[in-house]
């Protein structure tokens, strides 16, 4: 095993989620050379002994990740992620882009969620984006974009021709970047003397807390706490500022960075890091309880799953998520266990979902007729879906999570 992607430190691995494949790589059932070309690769994570950053073990090539197909689109299907990004750039609009003729660049704009409401407000914008379909449907709204990975050079090159930028900002995609020094070394090229580099990601402690072991993904390098953000900051000369918990993403953390000095901390950092470090997060002992909760997980769904088909019930999956890939490889829960998966995303429909190949269906497909159980792979939209689907359950229909434990409700 390698180094510490950040700090070159010895990486203790404490979970092997075993062969999996990329979890947003669905296939076509009407390619065999496709179904036989996929490939997997060992999934399994560890902590920094220095740092104490969580990580993958192995990193897989970028362009096999992002590339021109990658069909995740930002707040797909989910009326309430839409509301995060619009309320998300309007505050941003009254707070750090008040000044004048301001600068906003988005890492990993997507299809543009975010970034429309930041342009329809008239304010000077750039999108990196590598993945060129999402990519290209954030231009049809009217949003700028770079169809390339930010790092080093590519920053350097948009500091040359177009300023300083007084915000860089970014959701769920810097845990997605392994290659942090590019990163971080670009933010410094790129951003204003008085700048602020914002980004919100999954948080280590809520993994931990609800044994949500589906954040981790061949997509997903890190998952991130305010002390391994703090030690990354100022090993790249920035200084961790503010982090405020987010109920999005299962449980997400925003970070604020800003040069060192250049910003007087926010109590958040020193109070979050004081839990942290009480709560013994990311400490070996926790994280190995946490690989032995997983295993738990593992042997209660698929012995439900077993006992409801033996029982002659039937099971459908709820959102065809990266997260899913990983529990249904993990667990080993191919269509004989679940015979299909609606999902809203047009990019994901008529496919098969990776590695364990269940059929993805549209929503119109859950009621036509109602399966007995739904198996909630989308659990952290629980809240937005079960209202939606009340109808499910006033047909008898039964959810079954399996975050933080395996329960039908
Ligand atoms: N920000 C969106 C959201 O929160 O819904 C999209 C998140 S998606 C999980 C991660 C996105 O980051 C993908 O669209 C991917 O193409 C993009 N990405 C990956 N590496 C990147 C990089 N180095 N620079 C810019 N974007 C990147
Ligand atoms: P996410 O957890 O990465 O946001 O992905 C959510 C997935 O669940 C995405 O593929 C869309 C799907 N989904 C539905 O199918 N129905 C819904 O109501 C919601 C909110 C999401
Ligand atoms: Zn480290």
């Amino acid at each position: 095993m390698s180094g510490c992607r950040i700090c070159g430190g010895v990486v203790e691995e404490f979970l092997d989620l075993g062969p999996q494949p990329l979890p947003d790589a669905f296939l076509s059932p009407d390619d065999p050379a496709g179904l036989a070309a996929e490939f997997f690769h060992r999934l399994a994570v560890g902590r920094c002994g220095t740092c104490t950053v969580v990580q993958l073990t192995d990193e897989i090539p970028r362009e096999q990740v992002f590339h021109h197909d990658y069909p995740y689109r930002s707040a797909s299907g989910s009326a309430a992620m839409r509301e995060h990004f619009t309320r998300t750039a309007l505050g941003f609009v009254e707070t750090e882009l008040s000044t004048a003729d301001p600068f906003f660049v988005e890492i990993g704009c997507n299809d543009g969620t975010l970034l429309r409401t930041v342009a329809e407000s008239g304010i000077r914008h750039l999108g990196f984006e590598p993945s060129g379909g999402v990519a290209k449907i954030a231009r049809e709204r009217g949003v700028r974009v770079r169809t390339e990975f930010f790092e080093e050079s590519t920053a350097a090159a948009v500091r040359e021709a177009e300023g300083p930028a007084d915000m860089i900002y970014s959701s769920d995609t810097i845990s997605q970047i392994p290659y942090t020094a590019s990163l971080l070394r670009g933010v410094d090229a790129l951003l204003s003397p008085g700048g602020v580099f914002v980004f919100e990601d999954p948080y280590l402690r809520d993994m931990v807390e609800k044994t949500s072991f589906d954040q981790i993904c061949n997509e997903r390098f890190y998952l991130f706490s305010v002390r391994s953000v703090q030690a990354m900051a100022e090993r790249f000369g920035f200084e961790l500022v503010d982090a405020v918990q987010l109920p999005t993403y299962g449980g997400g953390l925003r970070y604020t960075l800003a040069r060192a000095g250049a910003r007087r901390p926010a109590p958040s950092v020193a109070r979050l890091l004081a839990q942290e470090v009480a709560q013994g997060l990311a400490e070996s002992a926790g994280l190995q309880r946490f690989a032995s909760s997983v295993t738990g997980i593992r042997d209660d769904l698929v012995g439900l799953l077993r006992s409801l088909r033996e029982d002659g019930r039937t099971v459908v999956g709820y959102g065809a998520t990266a997260k899913s890939a990983t529990v249904t490889n993990f667990c080993g829960i191919g269509p004989d266990l679940v015979p299909y998966v609606c999902d809203t995303t047009p990019a994901k429909q008529h496919l098969l979902t990776p590695g364990m190949h269940i059929p993805v269906k549209p929503p119109a497909a859950f009621s036509d007729p109602y399966p007995d159980y739904a198996l909630l792979f989308a659990w952290n939209h629980a809240e937005e879906i079960m209202a939606k689907e009340q109808q499910f359950r006033e047909a008898g229909g039964r959810w079954i999570v399996y975050v933080p434990e395996v329960r039908v409700i």
